[in-house]
This record gives C-alpha cells, structure tokens and sequence, in this order.
C-alpha cells in the first residue's frame, strides 16, 4: 500500500444552524452552535485514515487554543502530525458555517493556514518526496503548490489536487497533476474554460474527475464518458463530504484500485458522511465502506449536492 501525503488546510470550524439563513442587514434566531475539527487539509486526513490510509498531514497551525484542540483531536485520528508547522503569534485557521436544511455557506479566516508556504514547503521536501500519493486542495498558497508539484512530478508520485475552493489554474501545473477534482460549479473558473463539460472531459481523460453531488461522479476514460453512482442516503450536512470523497480516492488509488473503483470507494464514503453533522464526524470507517460495497448498493441519493 501506498503512503499519503495531505498537504492542506487545517481549521476550527465554527458552525452555526439554523432554520433560515439571514438576508444581508437581518437577524434570525439559530437552533444550534457547534465547534468540530475542519479545514480541507486536515479533513482529507481523516478520512483517508480512518478508511485505513497511511496517511500524514503538512500544513501549519497557530501556537493558540485552538492549535493544541487540532494536534488533541487529530492524534487521536492516527494521522502523522510529526512534520505540523507551529506559528508564533498567529491564530490557527478558522471556518465560520452556516448550516440550513443540509446545505451550507462557509466563510474561512486562513490564519497560520497562509504558513504552509515555499518556505515551509522547501523545509520538508525530503520528507514529502517519502510519499507516494500527495494530496493538495486551494486553502493554502497557490504558489506552493506550483513549487512543489513540478519537483512531486519529477519524482513520479501520483498528485490529486482537490481544487476548492476554486481558482483558475495555470494549464502547466494541470498538465503536471495526475487527478483534478473539481466540482460541478467549479470546473469552469480552473480551467478558466465555457466549454461544455463533456468537451472539458475529453480533453482530459483520466484526469479530470468532476463530483456532481447526487448526480455522481464523471470522467472520460480513453474511449467513453463515464457515471460513476453515488449512494443512497438522508443528508444532514453535506460540510465535508468532498473531503472525504477526495480522502477515499487517495487511498483507493494509494492501494492500486483502478479509477472507477477508487471513484467509487469515494463516493460511497461520502455518502456515509452526510448523514451526521460536522464536517468529520460523520466520515466513515473502512468496514462501514466495506459493508456496503459488499452488499452492492449503488443507488442515486436522495440527499442535497455534496459541494464541499
Ligand atoms: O470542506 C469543508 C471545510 O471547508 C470545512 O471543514 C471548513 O473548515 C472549510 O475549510
């Protein structure tokens, strides 16, 4: 088995529910306040380790409260944190979510987040080139994503790159990235393209993998389209379940599994995952996985779109 690399975010989410969200200029009474563990990086990490990934985390915290609940929380998910970069005088990153009917809205404070950085990037090289599959998502600086994957790229390691939230993306860094992730809303803005979906698959088979909530997942093999099923289930917060697909495909990919088979295993997972609030408090275990790809359900959701 592959070894796992998630370069990416890491935050506290605060999360708020409500029965509607407020117009600008509003106040609405909420039913709920929550705290959980979140951020794009830190989320993917879960779930691939908890999907039984050898999985370890890069990106930075701040030297605050809230960095010593992440490091608590997330040793306890048997993620390695060994190469975490503590920042003095800066709070660790912050998400502030509405929640309403499943759905969500999600304004982030990047805080130490903005750390992971080329300098902190070059300061563990060696120690990600260890790695097999490396997993990027946008929470972080862009410009230490385009320093580091040409050299991950060299190196021959298989690069997914979860590109939320979006950004449009230079076509050499997209040339370099072995899967791009996009959702259905944000395919369009990376690859800086109005071309159909269908014409933007083609173009890169394999490769470019587009979530599409209950809908599922699609991508072009070397010859056809192909839909690959999500599960059915009832959503109750959608927070996180592209971080859990993005986490399951590593570690299906990490394994060997074959594209649809990894896409698949992802979508199962994320399916699991909204039917609990929190972005990681729903995400499934292996054998929660496991059991339903052996009774071989492959029914289309029922729940909200799973955009984030
Ligand atoms: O994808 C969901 C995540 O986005 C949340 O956990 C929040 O922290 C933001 O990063």
């Amino acid at each position: 088995m592959g070894k796992i690399a998630v370069v990416g975010s890491i935050n506290i989410d605060y999360v708020i529910e409500a029965d509607r969200l407020p117009e600008l200029g509003e106040t609405v009474l909420g039913n709920h306040f929550f705290l959980s563990l979140g951020g794009k990086g830190a989320n993917q990490a879960v779930a691939a380790s908890r999907l039984g990934g050898d999985v370890a985390l890069f990106g930075s915290i701040g030297n605050d409260e809230n960095g010593q609940i992440i490091k608590g929380k997330m040793q306890k998910e048997r993620v390695d944190l060994s190469h975490l970069n503590t920042i003095e005088n800066h709070p660790s990153g912050a998400a502030f979510i509405e929640l309403c009917d499943s759905e969500n809205r999600i304004v982030v404070i990047s805080g130490a987040n903005m750390h992971t950085d080329v300098s902190y990037i070059n300061s563990v090289t060696a120690e990600l080139l260890k790695y097999d599959v490396i997993l990027f998502q946008l929470e972080t600086p862009l410009e230490m994503m385009e320093h580091i994957v040409p050299v991950l790229a060299e190196n021959r390691k298989t690069i997914i790159l979860n590109p939320a939230p979006a950004l449009k993306l230079k076509e050499e860094l997209i040339n370099q990235i072995t899967y791009l992730t996009p959702n259905e809303f944000e395919y369009g803005l990376i690859l800086d393209s109005e071309d159909s979906m269908e014409t933007l698959l083609k173009q890169y088979p394999n490769k470019l993998i587009i979530t599409r909530g209950t809908k599922g997942v699609t991508y072009f093999d070397d010859e056809k389209q192909i839909d690959v099923p999500v599960i059915k289930v009832d959503a109750v917060d959608t927070t996180g379940a592209g971080d859990t697909f993005s986490g399951a495909f590593a570690v299906g990919i990490s394994e060997g599994k074959g594209l649809y088979e990894s896409i698949y295993f992802g979508n199962v997972a994320a399916g699991l995952s909204v039917t609990k609030k929190g972005a990681q408090t729903g995400m499934p275990y292996r054998n929660e996985v496991e059991q339903i790809l052996k009774a071989g359900l492959s029914h289309e959701s029922k729940g909200e779109d799973e955009t984030n």
